[in-house]
């Protein structure tokens, strides 16, 4: 197993080139299934997600191939219908296929994607929505066994859920007529699948509003396409630096979808400057609190960054609160922070940090994704010695977190070792 060990307590200099996104990059892979020739996708981080995404594409009859950070997945001929219950259980956002693999097959069968480190993960608003295009939909002993026949509709979600927007977008491209979906995510992953699905020859319009139509049946063919940034992982680095010290760039990077991360860091004391492709970023020797950080769709402050930005507020003089309104178990790293010094309390979704003036390095565990990029960025802020196991949580997101954050200067590795060393 892998650990990451970070000496951490001194500032940070350098500079790093951002990986492509996560979130972006599962939808796109799942809509090339909808094409019938070949989609090409460049810039796709090499993630764990990304591997059983690719999985799952290979076990529905696609033939996908890997060369670098270009994937190119030719679904002429699928054959298969079914997410197996491992993939389904490896990656609860697989639920993505629901809307391709019926808008493609007219038929689905994947297992009911139960709670998750975050919470509970309830997809009643895509089952809602694929039943109002026309979908049937029954759950049999956990799993979902679903019928197509997929005709436009208007849709009005009760929450602008990300997932089930592109699942919403992904059927409605296959399917008879106009959808229309009010209140839809404005995630700039939405628009991202936008711009692909019509590549591929579809009629999307209104992403990144909260009104998208979608005018559906048109033949699609294969596309090419160049992953944008991962806007979290940048989240994650400049919260790094603010967490240690000293200066640092991300590069690749679109200012504008970090704009509310990059406010909170400003009211905690830093310099950040954004250029048209980076944004750099001088932290003062203490952070200090800022007002309350209200997770929320975007354009708001997004749940992923509220760990990490977390972490660099440990050290923040005075309190901070954050409140979570997300996903109801978002706060688990809190618990590992405490071990490095830090002092927060939690009650439901409100989280009160109380700035401490130093960290101590000590051996933590990832608890999910963010939260265990989280307890990088403490660890680099924290005197001494940081050991951070539970490493594969962080392989969902990160491509490489240590090659990365040594880019910026900081002392970090990734051991092999074995369960007793730890
Ligand atoms: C996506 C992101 C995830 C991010 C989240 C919110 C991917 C792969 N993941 O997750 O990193 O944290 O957006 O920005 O893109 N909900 C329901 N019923 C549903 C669907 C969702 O109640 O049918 C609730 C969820 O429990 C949650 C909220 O809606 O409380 C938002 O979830 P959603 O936007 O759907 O998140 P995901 O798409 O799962």
């Amino acid at each position: 197993m892998s650990v990451i060990q970070i000496r951490g307590g001194r500032p940070l200099s350098g500079s790093v080139r951002i990986q492509g996104a996560k979130n972006s990059v599962l939808p796109l892979l799942a809509a090339t299934l909808l094409a019938e020739g070949e989609c090409v996708l460049h810039n796709c981080p090499n993630l764990t997600d990304v591997d059983h995404t690719l999985e799952i594409l290979r076990s529905l009859g696609c033939r996908v191939k890997r060369e670098g950070d270009t994937v190119t997945v030719d679904p002429s001929a699928p054959t298969g219908y079914t997410i197996s219950d491992t993939l389904m259980r490896e990656m609860r956002s697989s639920v993505v296929f629901l809307g391709p693999i019926l808008g493609r097959m007219g038929r689905a069968r994947l297992s009911y994607p139960g709670g998750c480190e975050l919470g509970p993960r309830p997809i009643d608003l895509h089952m809602a929505s694929l039943r109002a295009m026309g979908a049937r939909i029954e759950e049999q002993e956990g799993h979902l066994e679903c019928l197509g026949g997929l005709t436009g509709a208007e849709i009005v979600l009760s929450l602008p859920s990300v997932g089930c927007t592109e699942n919403i977008m992904l059927a409605a491209v296959r399917a008879d007529g106009v959808t229309t979906v009010h209140n839809a995510a404005r995630e700039p992953e939405i628009v991202e699948l936008q711009d692909f699905l019509n590549a591929m020859g579809a009629d999307v319009r209104g992403a990144g509003t909260s009104m998208l139509t979608v005018r559906g049946g048109r033949p699609l063919h294969g596309a090419e396409h160049t992953v944008r940034p991962d806007r979290i992982v940048a989240c994650t680095y400049l919260s790094a630096v603010a967490s240690a010290g000293g200066e640092g760039e991300v590069t690749g990077v679109d200012w504008r979808q970090l704009s509310t991360v990059t406010s909170v860091l400003t009211e905690a004391g830093c310099r950040v400057k954004s250029g048209p492709d980076a944004i750099f970023i001088a932290a003062p020797e203490r952070l200090k609190a800022v007002r309350p950080v209200r997770t929320a769709p975007y354009p708001g402050f997004p749940t992923d960054a509220q760990a990490v930005v977390m972490a660099a507020l440990c050290k923040g003089e005075g309190a901070t609160v954050f409140v979570e309104n997300m996903f109801s178990a978002r706060y688990r790293h809190v618990d590992e922070l405490a071990r490095m010094g830090a002092d927060i309390r939690v009650e439901g979704k409100v989280a009160v940090v109380c700035g401490v003036p130093a960290l101590h390095g000590a051996k933590v565990r990832s608890t999910d994704l963010r939260g265990g990029a989280a307890l990088a960025v403490a660890g680099v802020g924290a005197q001494g010695e940081t050991l951070i196991s539970g490493v594969y949580h962080i392989d969902r997101g990160y491509q490489d977190l240590c090659s990365d954050l040594a880019c910026l200067g900081a002392k970090i590795v990734r051991l092999n070792t074995t369960k007793e060393e730890i």
